[in-house]
């Protein structure tokens, strides 16, 4: 890539950097060993570049702002603190003072840790994610004998826009339990099972409990270094994941989160299946009353991760479905090539972000393609097409994803057969040890509680 950057075959870099730097990659690319580079040259290139972008040179973003130093540090801190695939925050990483919100300061649950509803009293285990809103842990029921585990997602009693995050997930789980009691097809075999609900006075949180899967595909690839762009991994994974998000279409929710880190591995026998996450920020495309397509919102406020928003919602537009499978598109050049898939992943300017994604889409970042093959740009050139209110053509891009594997010489002829089978640490598979001598009474384990909130 850095050859193509020298030669200016690299479009995408001047969607970010100002076009005046070509010539100083000019004067660059012929310099030999022995050359004495034209540092005068280079300076009044810089001038240029300033005077036509009317940057002004005197001034520069860090003025004034590390003068203190518990200001610094809690700057440095700030930005430390920033989440790797950038979860908008609605601040620049240096902003401070009175403007920002406050930190949300949350009690955390400890190994042992009970919390009593109903007929279930959770105790905690161990802590297996957190998120801006709440943690997830892993955790058993005292009055089950056999001790089988589950994953109790909080969400903290600050701020009640936040509120709003779990009842959404758990009016999602309860539609997916409902449509599998009348729905015997072999849909929704990508969602956990909801199991119970309730709150904690003690420790101020909303929580909801659900069957427990494994790493995400975020941590598979992060933590357990799983190479998910192995052979026919990344078309299986594209394959079940896309079942997810047709599945929740059909129910008539969309998900407007589609991320590796909301997609996860299952445990046990479960190993090879992807299961889908985090449903705190799906919104019903139908209408309930009517059952029709709701009609688009003018303008709706930025929800979601820029890295992977589609780009109606970068431009704060209301989604549809085919917004799912834009982010869909995006984790799936992610999965197939970690490093130039997406290659906006270093950027964190919404407005730059939103410039790439239309130059992916009109196909001018060679990049993408040089480690994916071009036969994914029928998937690309469909999404592309599809409308607001458009139903999309899944099984349409499943043939045509299990056509580019098969052109690859990677085709995904047994679904069980996944790169991250028997990578998972000691702790996960003490778990799954845990969920395979359980896992028959399952049905009456995890019907749910009476109790309201
Ligand atoms: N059922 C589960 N079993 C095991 N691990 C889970 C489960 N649910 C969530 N996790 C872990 O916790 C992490 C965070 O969960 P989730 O994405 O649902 O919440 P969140 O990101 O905090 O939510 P939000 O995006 O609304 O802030 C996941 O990436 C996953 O690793
Ligand atoms: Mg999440």
């Amino acid at each position: 890539m850095k050859e193509r950057l020298m030669q200016h075959a690299e479009p995408v870099v001047y969607l970010v950097v100002p076009e005046g730097f070509k010539k100083i990659v000019d004067l660059l690319y012929p310099m030999t060993y022995e050359s004495a580079p034209d540092y005068s040259k280079i300076f009044e290139i810089l001038d240029e570049i300033c005077q036509t972008n009317n940057f002004d040179k005197t001034k520069c973003d860090w003025v004034g702002k590390f003068n203190n130093s518990m200001v610094s540090q809690k700057a440095i801190d700030d930005a430390a603190n920033k989440t790797e695939d950038n979860i908008c925050s609605g601040a620049d990483d240096f902003e401070f003072g009175p403007k920002k919100k406050p930190k949300i300061t949350r009690k955390m649950m400890n190994p042992g840790d009970q919390i009593k509803n109903g007929r279930f009293v959770w105790k905690i285990v161990n802590l297996l994610g957190s998120g801006g809103f709440g943690d997830v842990y892993r955790v058993f029921s005292e009055t089950d004998k056999k001790k089988k585990n589950y994953a109790l997602k909080t969400e903290s009693e600050d701020g009640k826009k936040m509120m709003l995050r779990l009842k959404v997930e758990m009016q999602v789980l309860m539609a997916i339990q409902d449509d599998r009691k009348t729905n015997k097809k072999a849909v929704n075999k990508h969602f956990v099972e909801f199991v119970d609900r309730g709150k904690s006075d003690e420790l101020k949180c909303k929580f909801i409990v659900m069957s427990i899967v494994g790493p995400s595909l975020d941590d598979c690839r992060k933590k357990y270094r799983v190479d998910l762009s192995h052979r026919s991994t990344p078309y299986n994974i594209a394959i079940q994941t896309l079942e997810a998000v047709r599945d929740l279409h059909n129910l008539g929710f969309l998900h407007r989160d589609i991320k590796p880190a909301n997609f996860a591995v299952g445990i046990g026998s479960e190993e090879p299946v992807v299961y889908m996450l985090d449903f705190g920020i799906c919104r019903m495309f139908i209408d309930p009353k009517t059952k029709i397509h709701r009609a688009p919102r003018k303008k709706v406020k930025f929800l979601g991760t820029l890295r992977f928003a589609s780009r109606a919602c970068l431009k704060c537009e209301d989604q549809g479905r085919k917004d799912d499978l834009e982010c869909w598109l995006y984790m799936v050049f992610d999965i197939l090539d970690e490093d130039d898939g997406i290659p906006w992943k270093n950027i964190s300017d919404r407005d730059k972000i939103l410039g790439v994604k239309m130059a992916f889409f009109l196909m001018k970042l060679s990049i993408v393609y040089e480690n994916i093959s071009r036969q994914m740009k029928t998937i690309v050139k469909y999404v592309d097409s599809l409308e607001y209110q458009s139903t999309p053509d899944y099984e349409y891009i499943i043939k045509s994803l299990l056509a580019v594997a098969e052109h690859c010489k990677c085709p995904v002829k047994d679904r069980r057969k996944v790169e991250w089978a028997g990578k998972l640490r000691k702790e996960d598979l003490e778990a799954i040890k845990r969920f395979d001598e359980n896992s028959d009474d399952e049905s009456e384990e995890s019907a749910g509680s009476n109790e309201s909130e």
